[in-house]
């Protein structure tokens, strides 16, 4: 039995009038809905797919999708995020031609279905900018929270299947985030330190989201934020944590209607030290650096292009910039790109270093990002997390100084 409120032309994609893939997301938008005690499906804006890349989704995955996209096509924005390689350099990035055959036929399913091929976990930075207030389905932890805290648009942190279906319908159950009685900050956390440089970022966020688990956090303290900052918070503290919704006190929108939560927790900068001991391993010798996670935006690639410019990076070490290819498009027009490329860097579009097949190619990496060392230790590396001038300087010794 359904429980959830359906209306007539909802009944009639559910009974297949639309189609086997329309049918098919239905039943998962209407099991979720059940499940989580949604009243009815309300509509999308724009939807961001993740599983993409054919390292996570495997044969099983790319049948699934070709399945999908027999008589499947998107009624909303949808774009998608990064895949196992870069869509057009990928043997510069040393992928071998089987794996790029089947991730070049995962793509051409997303293709078939009317998805942008956009590759990137930072869609509102190439055009998917949700608006405030406007409910959206997306999955990639780190874009969920981006654009419920950062954004104000609403939305759960959805698979790569819900998410698929929502875009197929157009429509998501209205459950969790989406619901405003959900949205409220349960945990008042006081920031006393002054987070400086981009990796700080990634280390309060990995306080916080240790600290408050699934409560949402309401953060005073922090003086000031870019856009950068933002983005790399926002990928630690969810990933650290679990909630993918903060509120930061003069900061991030629909902060000033919330009063403080009674229950408060402090970071301090003993919490700070805390986090860099505890995702920096004991390792020296660094032979990949990666930065880009999540994807550059156009300021981060000219800052690594202003450091790197008249140095080289080591024989010993690999140096990736991870971003979309719109950005590196931009990066090209400005100039950033040779000089990276001079020093000896690598573009990464349309990929990332916790989705591409590293396993076992690298010992151990350096990077600016606290999500991007919890998922290198998944890929068997060492971690170091530092500034960009600590990795540019690692990508030029071979080492961590
Ligand atoms: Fe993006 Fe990959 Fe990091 S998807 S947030 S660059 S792990």
């Amino acid at each position: 039995m359904i429980l959830m409120y359906l209306t007539k032309q909802e009944e009639r994609m559910l009974s297949g009038e639309e189609g086997y893939t329309v049918k098919k997301s239905m039943e998962i938008l209407v099991a979720l809905g059940d499940i989580y005690g949604a009243e009815k499906l309300i509509n999308i804006d724009s939807v961001q797919v993740a599983g993409v890349s054919y390292h996570n989704l495997g044969d099983a995955g790319l049948e699934f999708l070709d399945e999908l996209a027999r008589d499947g096509k998107v009624k909303v924005l949808t774009t998608l995020n990064p895949a196992g390689m870069d869509l057009e350099n990928w043997k510069k990035l040393g992928i071998s031609k089987e794996f790029a055959e089947k991730q070049n036929s995962v793509i051409e399913a997303f293709r078939k279905m009317g998805t942008i091929i956009s590759c990137t976990c930072t869609p509102y930075l190439i055009g998917s900018l949700p608006t405030y207030g406007r409910h959206i389905a997306w999955s990639e932890s780190s874009a969920v929270t981006f654009a419920n805290s950062v954004i104000g648009a609403k939305t759960n942190r959805e698979g790569g299947p819900s998410a698929l279906a929502a875009a197929f319908v157009g429509k998501t159950p209205s459950y969790g985030l989406h619901s405003e009685e959900n949205r409220i900050p349960d945990v008042h956390v006081d920031v006393t330190v002054n987070p400086r440089k981009i990796s700080d970022w990634g280390a309060l966020g990995w306080c916080i989201g240790k600290k408050v688990g699934n409560k949402i956090p309401y953060i005073t303290g922090v003086k000031d934020a870019d856009l950068d900052e933002l983005k790399s918070f926002s990928a630690s503290v969810v990933t650290y944590g679990s909630k993918p919704l903060f509120f930061m006190k003069g900061i991030t929108p629909g902060s000033e209607k919330h009063q403080l939560p009674k229950e408060k927790v402090t970071i301090e900068d003993v919490d700070i030290k805390e986090a860099y001991e505890s995702i920096n391993d004991d390792v020296d010798i660094m032979d990949f650096v990666c930065i880009g996670c999540p994807h550059c935006s156009i300021k981060e690639i000219a800052e690594i292009a202003r450091l790197s410019k008249n140095r080289r990076v080591s024989s010993s070490t690999e140096f990736w910039v991870a971003t979309s290819r719109l950005m590196k498009q931009l990066a090209d027009k400005r100039g950033y790109t040779k000089i990276i490329e001079d020093f000896g860097g690598k573009f990464a579009c349309d990929t990332c270093m916790a989705v591409a097949p590293l396993k076992g190619r690298f010992r151990s990496v350096a990077t600016t990002s606290a999500k991007g060392c919890y998922y290198s230790r998944h890929n068997g590396m060492k971690t170091k997390l530092g500034s960009l001038e600590e990795c540019i300087e690692a990508a030029v010794t071979g080492k961590w100084s």
